[in-house]
């Protein structure tokens, strides 16, 4: 993985592209949000990659039912193990379950092989 270095100091390399299937699993990652430190991931779906805090619209649990494992069986969902909300990857809208919302979005960007995600006034990179 080689960051490009003509872009803006906000955007925080992530992973390689390749390291995201269509449907598999998620890249999990650490960062700062309002302050706090949470978990997120990034995930491919239809080709377009995503990333979102990992933590539940209805508690804030984090989501993933084995690690790195958010997609629902069919491949098309993101799932919460605790009560099953459902939520669409692109949007991360939730469709069904007891979810209160959508998933919290972090900007993300495919450039070169390479993903990176946006750090800003919410999101931070964490302390290493
Ligand atoms: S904590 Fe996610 S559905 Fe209840």
């Amino acid at each position: 993985m080689t960051p490009s270095t003509d872009l803006d100091p906000c955007w925080q390399a992530l992973c390689a592209s390749e390291s995201l299937q269509d449907g598999g699993l998620a890249h999990s990652f650490e960062l700062l949000y309002q302050g706090r430190s949470c978990r997120a991931f990034a995930v491919r779906h239809q080709g377009r990659v995503q990333a979102y805090l990992n933590r539940c619209s209805h508690v804030a649990l984090e989501l993933d039912w084995l690690p790195d494992r958010f997609f629902d069986a069919t491949g098309q969902y993101l799932v919460c193990a605790a009560h099953g909300a459902l939520f669409l990857p692109d949007t991360g809208a939730c469709i069904g379950g007891p979810g209160r919302g959508p998933l919290v979005k972090i900007p993300l960007l495919e450039r070169d092989g390479v993903l990176y995600w946006q750090s800003g006034q919410d999101f931070m990179p964490a302390a290493t």
